[in-house]
């Protein structure tokens, strides 16, 4: 393995440890995009954009787009488009979260998604996210928040108590046995204002400003390598920060960047939960921000429908690999291996969008960057998951191809994949943006 591949992978395992929820996630991408010298735009204002410029938008701080405007007339070249998420499935963090009894204090959360619930018991667990506050001017503000060392654990029940675990499984009730162990409960102390005064320490204001918070639940143990030879990594949030990392790597190439074309990278909040929201894929974010790029191009109506026509998108999510210890899970003949390039995904119902012809011109960029690719199809008699890529091709009438890099143990805390795999994605990412 070459030590270019190792370093792409160290740079994705601390942008994932500097990411501890999505509105980091957006935060850190904005940090290398401004190295960039990306520029931010405000959807309020209205947008005056030059050819080869570099752009940004962020909605509600947890969903992003990117993109730099081609030298290449939009409507003859279309949009080159990468669409991933920014969120993951976990626990979030209740808005009267406090419960105090038998000497302890417990924070009650809510599943966001469809985590692995099993693997959140015995981690060394913290907090992230945001909190809305009043000002001492009196307005509204927001702030980013986490917490760096661990302060929450989910203790698992000891055998003895639980005989059949190993047989059974690790079942946990999600109303009665998910609250989280924070502190010891001492007697004069308010519990209900318990949480206002940490996250108030936390960010240096009054714990009485503080009006609300959107915090979830992350895993204080930092991304790490194994394998005999470090050809694997494990962190948390591989689903989908590895693939929004891809892009942002395979875009900030200044080859990449100088190739005329218009490029978009667009990460959404809130996939494991739909999609449907103010900044969701399924939302209006993607169609409102590709219209106004078009508009403050001097690109007319007609220009706009010709652009999209053109237009290609890879949804880029991750993929399933196999496991060989649980071999009736897979489809035998579409046994996805780590290490072995991305993955093209394949479904006739249209859990994913690609096609023979979006399947067919991934396949080429992966020749050109010289990649190794492999195609998935989910075991028939098991639902398939689906991705970003079918709602926003149906919205935007855009030709698709759903894709990802193989994965173990994906919703779990602690996902792991193989390193040679992000610098294909990446390689065959970069082949796509820089297409004619
Ligand atoms: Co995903």
């Amino acid at each position: 393995m070459t030590a270019q591949l190792q370093l792409q992978v160290k740079d994705l395992l601390q942008f994932i440890d500097n990411s501890p929820s999505p509105f980091h996630a957006v935060r850190s991408m904005e940090q290398r995009l401004m190295q960039f010298d990306f520029k931010l735009l405000d959807e309020k204002q209205k947008w005056k954009l030059n050819p080869a410029g570099r752009y940004y938008v962020v909605r509600d701080d947890s969903s992003i787009i990117f993109f730099v405007t081609g030298e290449k007339p939009l409507s003859e070249t279309g949009y080159k488009i990468l669409g991933a998420h920014t969120d993951s499935p976990g626990l979030k963090i209740k808005p009267n979260p406090v419960n105090s009894s038998n000497g302890l204090i417990r924070l009650g959360v809510e599943v966001y998604g469809g985590p692995i619930l099993a693997t959140f018991t015995d981690r060394d667990l913290s907090l992230a996210g945001r909190i809305s506050y009043k000002t001492s001017a009196g307005e509204i503000a927001s702030q980013l928040v986490s917490f760096d060392q661990s302060i929450l654990r989910l203790p698992n029940l000891a055998i003895h108590m639980n005989r059949k675990v190993n047989e059974e499984g690790l079942k946990l009730d999600k109303q009665n046995e998910l609250p989280l162990i924070i502190s010891a409960a001492v007697e004069e102390q308010i519990s209900s204002q318990f949480l206002y005064e940490l996250l108030g320490n936390a960010c240096g204001i009054n714990a009485a400003q503080i009006l609300s918070w959107e915090l979830n639940v992350y895993d204080t143990q930092k991304g790490a390598f194994w394998g005999d030879e470090q050809q694997f990594y494990a962190n948390s949030q591989l689903d989908n920060l590895a693939s929004c990392h891809a892009g942002l790597q395979a875009l900030l190439n200044e080859t990449t960047l100088q190739s005329g074309n218009t490029l978009v990278c667009a990460f959404f909040d809130h996939e494991e939960i739909g999609s449907e929201s103010t900044k969701g894929a399924n939302g209006s974010l993607l169609p409102d921000i590709l219209q106004r790029i078009a508009l403050a191009m001097d690109v007319d109506t007609e220009g706009y429908q010709c652009a999209l026509a053109r237009s290609f998108m890879i949804s880029a999510d991750m993929a399933h690999a196999y496991q060989p210890n649980f071999p009736s899970a897979f489809e035998p003949e579409h046994k996805i291996m780590v290490n072995k390039g991305p993955v093209i995904k394949v479904n006739a119902n249209h859990r994913y969008t690609s096609e023979s012809i979006s399947i067919a011109r991934f396949i080429q960029w992966c020749e050109l960057a010289e990649v190794p690719y492999q195609k998935y199809s989910h075991r028939t008699d098991i639902p398939c998951g689906s991705t970003i890529g079918p709602m926003t091709s149906a919205k935007l009438g855009i030709r698709t191809v759903d894709v990802g890099n193989p994965m173990w143990a994906m919703h779990s805390i602690r996902e792991s994949a193989g390193v040679e795999d992000h610098g294909h994605m990446i390689n065959a990412l970069h082949c796509f943006f820089n297409a004619k």
